[in-house]
């Protein structure tokens, strides 16, 4: 929940700021507001990026970064079969053809795994972050020999980080999720960044119907040499945006010293095995993963912390949204899945999830309830045997 958990007076007065200038407007584009602006700067200085463009909502985001990376009709895209369906929405939107693979232990996608699926029709990979860094210096090496774009779809990522650099910076554009369920909240929103100006502008082109926002030209006469849509970012929702950002750091750390309190209770049980980190530094603390025997293990673990009051985040109960070997209605589609059985082509990914527990940790959390999730996992634990 993070952000969500603490939306409250300052962004309410970021709002007010907005209300109470002599000429409302919520347009982005329209003249003498700039929310927006300041929201992209703010976030991008705290990147440590050249550019940051608001959008929508996160797959608005991820879609407008692929678009400028210009990804197009029968490009292969590599990413992980274990992911939300909005990224592999968004690359068959374009035309693309999205090549999940299997995720290793870390629970994401697999580096021998990119090398297996690369064709001459490969122009992408799209890593996607689930709380804390894939083996992004495996993967940028690859990205590399192979002439491939890296994307990094960071919609659940955002603060997290690889060896120091935070993880949406690593490859040629990355993208961030405002929903409610990410670190920052803004009701619906998403942010694209880069240190590319090329891929900033045709992004931030494809965002706007294709306009081109060359200074000085009015709207109406504005050019354009590609396609788009709106997904535009309104004035309200990036001045909620600052005021989430102006407690990212808090919520980062507040998340992180709970979840270690957590794991620092339970990890003496032998029957659940935490997800290994390919930098565990660079994790985040609002979700807690950790692998159970087998299916039934995990759904009888799952209706216990039910019971003392404790949801699962994902997995398993969502598992549909966030596997590939599910999506027949949308990679049914494409020529190469028509017929196959989509499970049969990820089943490590799906045996992975299916036996899994994730966690939401949330922001706020008294002792009293940290003790309690404590006291639920460990009689859980002994409940599956
Ligand atoms: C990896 C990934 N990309 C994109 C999105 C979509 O974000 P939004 O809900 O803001 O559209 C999500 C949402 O969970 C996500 O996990």
């Amino acid at each position: 929940m993070a952000g969500a958990e603490i939306i409250g007076r300052e962004e309410l007065a970021e709002i007010q700021e907005l209300f109470s200038r002599e000429k409302v407007n919520l347009y982005r584009y329209g003249g003498g507001n700039y929310k927006t602006r300041e929201f992209e700067e703010k976030f991008a200085a705290w990147m440590g990026v050249k550019y940051a463009h608001a959008v929508s909502s996160g797959t608005a985001a991820i879609h407008c970064a692929l678009a400028g990376a210009g990804i197009g009709p029968g490009d292969e895209v590599i990413t992980t079969a274990w992911t939300f369906i909005a990224p592999v929405e968004a690359m068959c939107a374009l035309g693309a053809i999205p090549v999940p693979v299997e995720i290793d232990e870390t629970y994401h996608l697999d580096p021998a795994e990119i090398e297996k699926a690369i064709t001459p029709a490969t122009k992408a990979v799209v890593a996607i972050p689930m709380w804390a860094p894939p083996k992004m210096e495996e993967i940028a090496a690859i990205c590399k020999k192979h002439g491939l774009i890296l994307i990094e779809d960071a919609a659940q990522a955002l603060g997290a980080s690889y060896k120091g650099q935070k993880l949406g910076t690593i490859g040629s554009v990355g993208s961030f999720s405002f929903d409610a369920g990410k670190t920052m909240h803004t009701g619906e929103g998403g942010m694209m960044v880069t240190n590319d100006k090329e891929i900033y502008e045709r992004a931030a082109e494809f965002s706007d119907h294709g306009h081109m926002h060359i200074p000085g030209l009015p709207r109406g006469k504005d050019p354009r040499r590609a396609k788009g849509l709106n997904l535009r970012i309104s004035e309200v929702t990036s001045a909620i945006g600052i005021a989430q950002l102006a407690k990212i750091d808090m919520i980062l750390s507040k998340a992180k010293e709970n979840k270690q309190r957590i794991k620092d209770g339970i990890r003496h049980l032998e029957n659940i095995t935490f997800r290994p980190f390919s930098d565990e530094a660079g994790s985040q603390g609002d979700t807690l993963i950790f692998k159970v025997r087998n299916r039934e293990a995990a759904l009888q673990f799952e209706a216990h912390l039910l019971e003392h009051g404790f949801g699962t985040k994902i997995l398993p109960e969502a598992i549909e949204w966030h596997y590939a070997g599910i999506w027949s209605h949308l990679l049914g589609e494409i020529d190469r899945y028509r017929d196959a059985d989509l499970e049969k082509l990820w089943p490590k990914t799906g045996q992975m999830l299916r036996s899994s527990i994730c966690l939401n940790i949330p922001v706020l959390m008294d002792d009293a309830t940290i003790e309690k999730l404590i006291k639920a996992i460990i009689s859980a634990s002994e409940k599956i045997g």
